[in-house]
């Protein structure tokens, strides 16, 4: 029996990194599989994001592990894009029992460096982009009646204060406010909405941020190493994934509204 037999997950920016992984472990559970990815770049941030081919090997991953997947090419800060995405996933398989909101982008600058544009993309990519999946995907789980898991990807940059990504900060920060409201609205369904932590995790985006900040990424990843308690450089996409496959099970019934830290201790110091 695995720990998400029967279940359906949904999962945005699932074509790689965290999104990938969270798939793999959710689907190695009994899960099929909605992977939503926008495969394509955006203006910003100022690296690329996953590509069509980044979203079929995620799909290919899961139905290796005997589940099925549903590849959703989609921006999660669009409406139109994110309603058509719930529906196809509800004509596809029937429900919905598990929403991870994943996508999410990341950059360096300076807050009087920001320009407006970079502004709202991180914005509405990181906070627009969950709610409207949220919006979306919840009526349906509260119509089925049959309870429901939320799960948010903030960062360690959702509970304290990071130099040069203030935006990235406002925006991690937010989605606990979001999240916490939600998990009150949506406790008398038996729907949990709980937000992840991740400190630095070995994907595309640490890269990214060493060019934004005109790095070495070597140079990044020894800079976040000393932030750390625990003897870790980085953490794996399959350690966070493993936090949301228990937040995601019934093991996790009755958390809700919670702050999960994969953080190496980074907020002991
Ligand atoms: N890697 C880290 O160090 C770290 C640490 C803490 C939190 N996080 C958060 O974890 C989440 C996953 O990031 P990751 O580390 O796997 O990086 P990643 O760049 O590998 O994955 C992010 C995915 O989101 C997708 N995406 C971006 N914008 C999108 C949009 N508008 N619509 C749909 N998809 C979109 C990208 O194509 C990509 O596949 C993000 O929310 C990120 O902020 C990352």
């Amino acid at each position: 029996m695995g720990r998400l037999d029967g279940k359906v997950a949904l999962i945005t920016g699932a074509a790689r990194g965290q999104g990938r992984a969270h798939a793999i472990a959710m689907g190695g559970a009994g899960a099929d599989i909605a992977a939503l990815d926008i495969c394509h770049d955006l203006p910003y941030p100022r690296y690329s994001l996953a590509n069509a081919d980044d979203l079929e090997e995620t799909v290919r991953q899961v139905e290796a592990l005997g589940r099925r997947a549903l590849a959703l090419k989609a921006d999660v800060r669009s409406a139109r894009d994110m309603e058509a995405a719930v529906k196809t996933t509800i004509e596809q398989f029937g429900q919905i029992d598990i929403l991870v909101c994943n996508a999410g982008i990341a950059d360096m600058a300076l807050t009087w460096d920001i320009t407006e544009e970079w502004w709202d993309i991180m914005l509405d990519v990181n906070v627009k982009g969950p709610w409207l999946a949220i919006k979306y995907a919840v009526p349906h789980m509260i119509a089925r009646n049959q309870g429901g898991r939320i799960l948010i990807t903030s960062s360690v940059a959702g509970l304290r204060g990071e130099p040069g990504m203030s935006h990235y900060c406002a925006s991690k920060w937010a989605v606990v406010g979001l999240a916490k409201s939600l998990a009150q609205e949506l406790s008398p369904y038996s729907i949990t909405v709980n937000t992840l932590h991740p400190t630095a995790v070995n994907t595309a985006i640490i890269s990214g941020m060493a060019k934004a900040a005109s790095m070495q990424t070597e140079d990044l990843i020894d800079f976040i190493y000393t932030g750390h308690a625990l003897p870790v450089k980085l953490i794996e996409a399959a350690d966070v994934a493993s936090a949301a496959l228990w937040l995601a099970s019934d093991e996790a019934r009755y958390v809700t509204g919670h702050t999960l830290k994969v953080d190496a201790g980074r907020m002991l110091k």
